[in-house]
């Protein structure tokens, strides 16, 4: 059996089904490339049958990545297979994700058919992929609630159709460790050719359990996991990859295989990236990746690492990318290098266009802030991450009068299908005064179910990221703006996130679809 441990990051899509974490075609291929820089294995791009965007995205993915496998997710349906493969033809390396339910609820209640039934689907799914690639990955959905004899046989039968990955969902983060080791270790042991796949786990958080349910199953013979960046996924999330890289790289003594493959200092690099595309920030008290993780608060503690680092600190905070900040470009750096660094980070620019103004914004943040990290950049474009044609309103100037004793007022200037328009409001604070005189202009009719500041990089001169979330008709945006002045952050999230709720599109959940 493999020593190495394949990681498959899934945040583009189960993380992506999160509510309010959706995230643009650019958007995805950023956070890919930086998975790639980390040296993930597989990374699960989208779900492309979900909707025309959907299948954008796996594409642009499966075009950009040389290094790592781009998949695509797919029901046991032709349609669903026929759409990734088609998504992925152009990758570098391509794996199909194919699954169905098997579990008794599940079969009778969702897809209202008989066990017999489902097998010959599964198979039927598993041969149809086979066509487009030799990288077919199946799931039975629901496994951690599905009958022991049930999977035996469906697993068995996919094998012979030519699934080389069997992955094993706890989909409702229903077991616990013990009980979950115990299935893929049985599974293996009674599946008669259960040495021609690899055995991967695929574990929710309902119980704060999906870390601790995959690593069981590492233990018990699983060797690939999929997990998310934050543990992003599906209602209390999925496992969460620093989470799981973290705990086999450390205890080597403990786990019969390794993550040496990855450069874990791209953990927190990724993590920010993620919580800042998708809003959802990261706790202090995250492991890995809070902004507490490595903090020693206590005068015991302080003086413990002072002497000696192992008194308690397990890993080493460099190992995982923080302080990585590092200075990439500052006020003399010119448009090449600024394009060289963009390019490395997965930006691309559609247009000259595009390229100028966002190098206009860098020259603009150069002047305000002498040193420019990764982070800053990222920043800056992910609010700029809009197709030319997408981007209705523009932000064109603001003016806030904020001052102890008197009501914040603020006064916007928009560009609207291309005429120039200006409305004025007071607001309970500033920010509140600038999304009020930029409703009075956009009257949107949608409604602010989020807003968050975080600072990018330390100190007074740090960029304010904010994220913005709009919800209007059931359809959910993030929008993104950052500067070193927050209410100009705000408004330039408002109107981001403004631009992307009228794209109008629908989606199917890939779990609650028709198979
Ligand atoms: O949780 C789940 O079962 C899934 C499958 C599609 C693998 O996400
Ligand atoms: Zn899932």
């Amino acid at each position: 059996m493999s020593d190495r441990l394949v990681i498959f990051d899934t945040t583009l899509r189960d993380g992506e089904q999160s509510p309010g974490a959706s995230m643009t075609r650019d958007e995805k291929v950023r956070i890919a490339k930086a998975l790639e820089r980390m040296h993930v294995d597989i990374i699960e791009a989208g779900f492309p049958i979900a909707s025309p965007g959907d299948f954008d995205a796996v594409q642009a993915v499966a075009r950009s990545i040389k290094d790592s496998t781009v998949c695509g997710l797919a029901r046991a349906l032709d349609k669903d297979i026929d759409r990734a493969g088609e998504a992925l033809k152009d990758a570098n390396s391509g794996r199909i994700h194919t699954f169905i339910a098997t579990s008794p609820i599940h079969m009778q209640m969702k897809l209202r058919m008989e066990p017999d039934q489902v097998l010959e689907q599964a198979v039927r799914a598993v041969k149809r992929a086979r066509q487009y690639t030799d990288n077919v990955e199946f799931s039975p959905e629901d496994a951690g609630r599905s009958e022991a004899d049930f999977l035996c046989r469906i697993l068995e039968a996919v094998i012979d159709a030519g699934a080389g990955t069997l992955n094993i969902p706890d989909t409702v983060g229903y077991n616990v460790p013990e009980q979950f080791g115990g299935l893929i270790h049985s599974l293996r042991e009674r599946i008669p050719n259960a040495d021609k796949a690899v055995f991967s786990v695929h574990c929710h958080n309902d119980l704060g359990l999906a870390v601790a349910n995959s690593l069981s199953a590492v233990v018990n013979g699983a060797r690939q996991v999929e997990c998310t960046i934050n543990g992003l996924g599906e209602r209390a999330g999925n496992a969460s990859l620093e989470e799981i890289v973290m705990a086999v790289k450390t205890r080597k003594d403990i786990f019969p295989c390794n993550v040496d493959h990855l450069d874990t200092t791209e953990i927190v690099p990724t993590s920010r990236l993620v919580a800042g595309i998708t809003g959802f920030a990261v706790q202090p008290n995250k492991a890995i990746v809070g902004a507490n993780a490595f903090a020693h608060e206590s005068g015991i503690h302080q003086d413990g690492v002072l002497k000696s680092r192992e008194t308690y600190e397990i890993m080493r905070a460099e190992d995982v990318g923080w302080s990585a900040n590092r200075m990439v470009l500052g006020k003399h750096s010119g448009r090449n290098a600024f394009r060289t660094r963009l390019v490395e980070l997965g930006v691309e620019f559609a247009s000259e266009e595009e390229l100028n103004d966002a190098f206009a914004r860098f020259k603009e943040l150069a002047d305000k802030k002498h040193e420019i990290y990764d982070e800053d950049l990222q920043a800056l474009v992910t609010e700029s991450n809009l197709d030319a044609e997408n981007e209705n309103f523009r932000l064109l100037a603001l003016r806030v009068c904020s001052e102890t004793g008197e009501t914040p007022h603020a006064t916007v200037t928009l560009r609207m299908d291309g005429e120039e328009q200006a409305a004025d409001s007071a607001g309970s604070g500033p920010v509140d005064a600038a999304f009020r005189a930029i409703e009075q202009l956009a009257d949107s009719g949608t409604e602010l179910l989020l807003y968050s500041v975080n600072n990018i990089t330390s100190g007074t001169d740090a960029q304010g990221e904010v994220t913005v979330r709009l919800e209007k008709g059931g359809r959910i945006v993030n929008g993104q703006g950052a500067d070193t002045d927050i209410v100009i952050a705000s408004a330039r999230a408002y109107v981001n996130a403004l631009n992307k709720i009228i794209v109008p599109e629908s989606r199917e959940h890939p779990q609650t679809g028709d198979v």
